[in-house]
């Protein structure tokens, strides 16, 4: 038996009188469910958390807004300067902008918002105002969103190739628990396939994340200019639904240890799967985001100015050997290509010229 946790038991039930669950059903409940999701319940995760955000207490959120600062001008320098972050978590990111856009001139402007169902973003002092979902978020002028590994969170449904076409993994409860269970693939999953996953070997698994289509659709419509800035986890389809990926990428992250044991004790882990950057590209195009830019972390920060982070810092009177081997560990965390360097940077723009965003290869139709 997987589990006997509170969580897992109405599961059951509800696969009881379901049948098969799609995979996306089970993870929506395990992070998202209202008394035991592992975001949305009582215990704060993002106390033991480790993302671009939490490896420093400031230092991705000042040159993020070294980006912003960018952004603003491609927006033609609005006022109010309108951020929208998803995910926003407990604000911690929101902080750290705040506390650097006391440097430039768009920071008097700043009216920030943030996007996130957790509870924990309620008591977010940084956030100006905040909204459960994007589709609540009000049409302004001009808008930036920004999202830092917002989009890996999104549920996900499973598929794999078989010798007779796509069949999708879903999940059930048998007596020694939760197990994995294939039905006939859907159309919305093999249109898909037949779109992105053409890569994927025999008997290799792809995942299929949910709401995309939705999230873009809102984010155009919040305002005549946006531009939006995705960090994540992630690849262009042909890398991530590949010979080497053929396993898929879907984790259970329990207290920074990776498991594939994604069915284990529904809401005690994180469940995540590389994003799509092609899909997001794809479907931002639908929705008039036509332009776009993406490269590396490392060399989005890079140009935004991380090596004279450790420059300045050691030139600090108060500096000491602990304090900057800490600086230098915490920079290399954040580029380092086998940590969080490697994760893509996309920003997609509708009714706004590109160019002038650092650190990312110039992509247009
Ligand atoms: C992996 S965490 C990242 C948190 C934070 N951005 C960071 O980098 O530390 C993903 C966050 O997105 C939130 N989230 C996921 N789906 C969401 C949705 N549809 N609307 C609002 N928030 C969502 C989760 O609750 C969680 O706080």
């Amino acid at each position: 038996m997987t589990s006997a946790n509170a969580l897992s038991q109405r599961l059951q039930a509800h696969a009881n009188r379901q049948g098969l669950l799609p995979f996306s059903v089970f993870m929506e409940h395990a992070l998202y469910d209202k008394c035991d999701g592992f975001y949305t319940s009582g215990d704060a995760p993002y106390a033991d958390y480790f993302t671009s955000v939490s490896v420093h207490p400031s230092l991705f959120g000042q040159l993020l807004a070294t980006h912003l600062g960018d952004v603003w001008r491609v927006l033609g320098q609005p006022d109010p300067f309108r951020v929208v972050e998803l995910g926003a978590a407990d604000g911690r990111l929101a902080d750290q902008i705040r506390q650097a856009a006391a440097n430039y001139s768009w920071g008097k402007g700043l009216a920030y918002v943030g996007v996130e169902r957790a509870p924990a973003a309620q008591t977010a002092d940084a956030l100006d105002s905040l909204y459960a979902s994007i589709v609540d978020v009000p049409a302004a002028t001009a808008t930036a969103i920004i999202s830092n590994e917002f989009f890996d969170a999104l549920p996900v449904r499973l598929a794999r190739r078989a010798t007779d076409g796509w069949v999708e993994e879903c999940v059930a409860v048998e007596s020694e628990g939760w197990v994995f269970a294939d039905q006939p693939a859907p159309e919305e999953i093999r249109a898909y396939a037949n779109r992105y996953a053409s890569g994927t070997p025999m008997g290799g698994r792809i995942e299929v994340r949910q709401g995309i289509e939705q999230i873009f659709r809102h984010a155009a419509r919040l305002a005549s200019h946006v531009v939006m800035t995705t960090i994540d986890y992630g690849a262009v389809s042909a890398l991530l639904h590949s010979e080497r990926l053929a396993a898929g990428t879907l984790l259970a992250y329990r207290r920074h240890r990776a498991s594939d044991d994604v069915l284990a004790n529904p809401g005690s882990a994180d469940l995540t799967a590389h994003v799509n950057f092609t899909q997001l590209i794809d479907v931002g195009r639908s929705q008039g985001f036509g332009c776009y830019r993406m490269g590396q972390q490392a060399d989005f920060l890079a140009a935004l100015g991380i090596g004279d982070h450790l420059v300045r810092f050691q030139e600090r009177p108060d500096v000491t050997l602990a304090t900057y081997r800490a600086e230098r560990e915490a920079v290399f965390q954040l580029v380092s290509p086998t940590d969080l360097g490697r994760f893509q940077v996309l920003t997609q723009g509708k009714g706004v010229d590109l160019s002038p965003i650092r650190g990312l290869d110039a992509l247009t139709d």
